[in-house]
């Protein structure tokens, strides 16, 4: 049973101050998540090793090739809800669980993988441990990524205990899977508006992280006449009208700034830089196009006000269709569940690349996520894991 797994990791990284969970790469609530997976594959007799990049195996049977893998990540965005994330995790170790229990043996391996940092969360780019797995993200890269502590991935993944030095593309790692399956909650409406509450996935749309840095000259927020500044904050408030402007005019388009920093942050200061972060994801590869038209109006607007400004991406994924054979027979085997697009990036999305993949989404009565309201029903969760019990022992005979 999936829920009462959930349950056990209801109170782990609980933040308190903006409601709902925060829990990151190689921080404490990630080290207790990581332990209590371990323990609970255990459990089910998995055997648990963690890969060269800090994600962690489970194996139904010897590691092998040609192996069915499912599963999904255990951190959070900050004060996200219980749900993106480690509902696939739970649900994966509930299938393994009662696939035993009904005396399945699979005909293949079988794992449940625990991805690092999908959200990016801490560190800035997402599906840190699928990129670096596949080697879609250079380990050189990831070791020098800083969270806003200033604290290196390669620090931080040292005291808890991982080498930064083996970080890399793991070609072993990645060639044993055969087909690679995800389970997460839906992140929009699109089950509740169809009234069914098991889809597929069909496609991801291209996302990217751009951080806009401004800057300008501190000064007193008193005596300085508004002739006299070089305010980075305005443009930086220009580039979150900008986004809004350029992504409404293209069919399909999101544009997000959730994240702006000033330095030094205080009321009565101009402050002196400005950090923007602007997550665009556009279908059909548009992503940098779009952004390119924000960059233009942040350089105009910096300008103007006498600010200086950078853009740089830190991350970037083109669109993904999931590999239609795979689509097609996981919504055949659970009986012609429909399929669905999303606006949401998922390590399945970074695998597709070079593994078939495929996802099942659960319902979301909300149809929030990314924040406390995110949810999905009890039925709803056990169907979620009867239905991916379903297509592991399909995929595994
Ligand atoms: C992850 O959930 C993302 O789409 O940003
Ligand atoms: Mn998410
Ligand atoms: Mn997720």
């Amino acid at each position: 049973m999936t829920q009462p797994l959930l349950n056990e990791i209801a109170d782990v990284g609980r933040d308190r101050r903006r409601g709902g969970y925060s829990r990151h790469v190689f921080d404490d609530a990630d080290r207790q998540l990581r332990d209590w997976f371990t323990a609970r594959a255990a459990r089910a007799g998995l055997g648990v090793e963690a890969d060269r990049n800090g994600n962690v195996w489970a194996w139904w049977g010897e590691p092998g090739p040609d192996a069915v893998v499912t599963g999904s990540h255990l951190d959070s965005v900050p004060g996200g809800g219980a749900f993106d994330g480690p509902l696939g995790v739970a649900s994966a170790l509930s299938a393994v669980e009662s696939l035993r229990a009904k005396g399945f043996v699979p005909s293949r391996p079988m794992a449940v993988l625990v991805f690092a940092e999908e959200e990016g969360g801490r560190f800035g780019v997402p599906c840190l441990g699928s990129r670096l797995l596949t080697g879609s993200l250079a380990a050189e890269r990831a070791r020098a990524l800083r969270d806003t502590e200033g604290r290196t991935l390669a620090e931080a993944a040292a005291s808890a205990g991982f080498p930064p030095e083996r970080f890399g593309a793991d070609t072993e790692a990645l060639g044993r899977i055969g087909r690679f399956v995800e389970l997460h909650v839906e992140q929009g409406r699109g089950l509740v508006d169809l009234g069914e509450p098991i889809a597929v996935g069909s496609t991801v749309i291209g996302h990217g992280r751009w951080r806009f840095s401004f800057s300008g000259q501190g000064n007193h927020a008193g005596a300085t006449l508004l002739t006299d500044r070089h305010d980075p904050m305005l443009p930086a408030a220009g580039v979150v009208a900008a986004a809004r402007r350029a992504a409404a005019s293209v069919p399909e388009a999101r544009a997000t700034v959730g994240r702006l920093v000033p330095t030094p942050g205080g009321t009565n200061v101009i402050a002196s830089t400005v950090d923007v972060w602007l997550d665009a994801r556009v279908p059909g590869g548009g992503s940098r196009a779009l952004v390119e038209e924000i960059a233009e109006a942040a350089r105009a607007a910096a300008a103007d006000e006498g600010c200086e400004v950078t853009v740089t991406e830190e991350s970037y994924s083109d669109d993904v269709v999931f590999d239609p054979g795979l689509r097609d027979e996981l919504s055949a085997t659970l009986g012609g569940a429909p399929a669905l697009p999303t606006g949401a990036g998922h390590d399945a999305a970074i695998l597709a690349a070079q593994v078939p993949s495929g996802m099942l989404y659960v319902r979301n009565p909300t149809g929030i996520s990314h924040a406390p309201e995110e949810f999905a029903e009890a039925d709803d969760v056990d169907r979620g894991g009867a239905a991916l019990a379903t297509v592991l022992e399909r995929l595994c005979q």
